[in-house]
């Protein structure tokens, strides 16, 4: 059918090109473009000789004009932008300037202002209808598949939605004393930001997890969890209307927040630059540079993950609750293909956000967030390519 350029070759860009080379009729050629070639050539020379052509280019992708001139000599239909998030709109620019559709799973955030927002991304909207191509936005797990059981829900069961609570649970143990499950820098920048969530049309902030709940996980059992802030909340606020509050929340383990308190107590997950033997570095890269690179823990995480949406509302005029959900284990995502659950939940949506793409189906001018498309034929594909998921109508309610 056609071709991806694959931007990134971390934890969750590996699993995007394992996905796309198992669908080969779709995902006929790619190319694997990162700042270190290095990890593309391996990615390549893993999975080259199946029906799908891999190649490989070295870009830094925060140069716009380096990307455009990557994409004018490879001819992609598509862009999947599974770098950093500070990428993201050198990568838009580089797509508007070519005709190219683009996809990624996480919201632009400056790298100098730990604050990621919607506005710099939803600012191209105008640009994205008049050159004919699509945006979309956050086709990750969360974002992505969360926003897209919204857009279910409202779809198939709910006259009105009233609140969404998403619920984010890793019940893995990688047996590392601490290490973060992606990228350190943004992993540590979400958790340390102040909470916040959505209520009666106004944001509530609270101190970084002030809000606390323990909640019994299928598949997992009970864990505590935190109210945070995540990119999603923003655009489901717009997107679902008439919802009144929109909370998220993840666990943490009590020693994931002893050892991310003493880091930040000490000043080690600070992006202000400090001078170190004559050379100004952020304490937060140093930390990423000793901590276990996310891409290596797969071998050794056991357990489960476990994520999904508690939305209620009414339906001819009764009160409904719905909870839909993933349940995915570590050790088979490992077995398939060489990663954890955390790059798994995000590397295959990118990989069918791009997939509706390249078949037209999820094909519209403009500037989009998940939740905006026909859920259907996303659903559908989660089940098909490893992301089963599951529903209740009687779910355990958060207060
Ligand atoms: N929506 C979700 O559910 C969800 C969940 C988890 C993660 N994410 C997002 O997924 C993305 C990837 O995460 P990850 O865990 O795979 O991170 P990662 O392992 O750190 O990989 C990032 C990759 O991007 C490359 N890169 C960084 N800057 C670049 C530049 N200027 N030009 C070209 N390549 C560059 C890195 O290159 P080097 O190898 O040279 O460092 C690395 O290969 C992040 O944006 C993260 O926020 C989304």
């Amino acid at each position: 059918m056609g071709k991806a350029l694959i931007i990134g070759a971390g934890g969750v860009a590996s699993v995007v090109v394992h996905k796309c080379v198992q669908n080969p009729d779709v995902f006929e050629e790619i190319c694997i473009a990162s700042r270190t070639v290095e990890k593309c050539d391996a990615l390549k020379a893993k999975l080259d000789g199946g029906r799908t052509k891999i190649q490989t280019a070295k870009l830094d992708a925060d140069d716009t004009q380096q990307v455009i001139d990557l994409i004018r000599k490879f001819g992609p239909d598509v862009v999947i932008n599974v770098a950093l998030p500070y990428q993201d709109l050198s990568i838009m620019d580089a797509c508007l300037a070519t005709g190219v559709h683009y996809v990624d799973t996480a919201n632009y955030e400056p790298p100098e202002i730990p604050k990621f927002e919607y506005k710099w991304q939803w600012a191209y909207r105008e640009r994205y209808e008049k050159a004919g191509i699509t945006a979309i936005l956050g086709s990750g797990f969360d974002p992505g598949v969360t926003g897209v059981f919204c857009a279910y829900a409202q779809k198939h069961y709910f006259d009105e939605i009233h609140t969404i609570d998403i619920l984010d649970a890793n019940g893995g143990d990688h047996g590392y004393p601490f290490a973060t499950n992606f990228n350190p820098e943004i992993n540590i920048r979400e958790i340390t930001a102040k909470g916040r969530y959505y209520e009666n049309s106004q944001w509530v902030e609270t101190e970084p997890l002030e809000i606390k709940r323990t909640f019994d996980f299928d598949g997992i059992g009970p864990k505590n969890i935190y109210l945070l802030y995540h990119e999603e909340l923003e655009s489901l606020a717009v997107n679902i209307k008439g919802v009144k509050r929109i909370r998220f929340w993840m666990t943490f383990s009590d020693n994931y927040l002893n050892h991310l308190r003493v880091l930040q107590n000490v000043g080690m997950t600070s992006i202000e630059p400090i001078e170190f033997e004559g050379k100004m570095i952020q304490p937060i890269q140093f930390l990423k540079a000793v901590l276990p690179d996310p891409a290596t823990l797969g071998p050794r995480t056991k357990g489960k993950t476990n994520i999904g949406c508690i939305i209620q509302g009414v339906k001819d005029g009764k009160p409904l609750s719905y909870y839909v959900y993933n349940i995915c284990d570590h050790q088979e995502c490992y077995r398939e293909v060489g990663s954890q659950a955390i790059s798994y939940t995000t590397g295959v949506p990118a990989m069918i956000g791009a997939m509706l793409i390249m078949k037209g189906i999820w094909r519209k001018p403009g500037v989009y967030n998940v939740e905006e498309f026909d859920p259907d034929p996303f659903m559908e594909a989660l089940n098909k390519y490893g992301l089963p998921w599951q529903e209740s109508f009687s779910p355990t309610l958060l207060d």
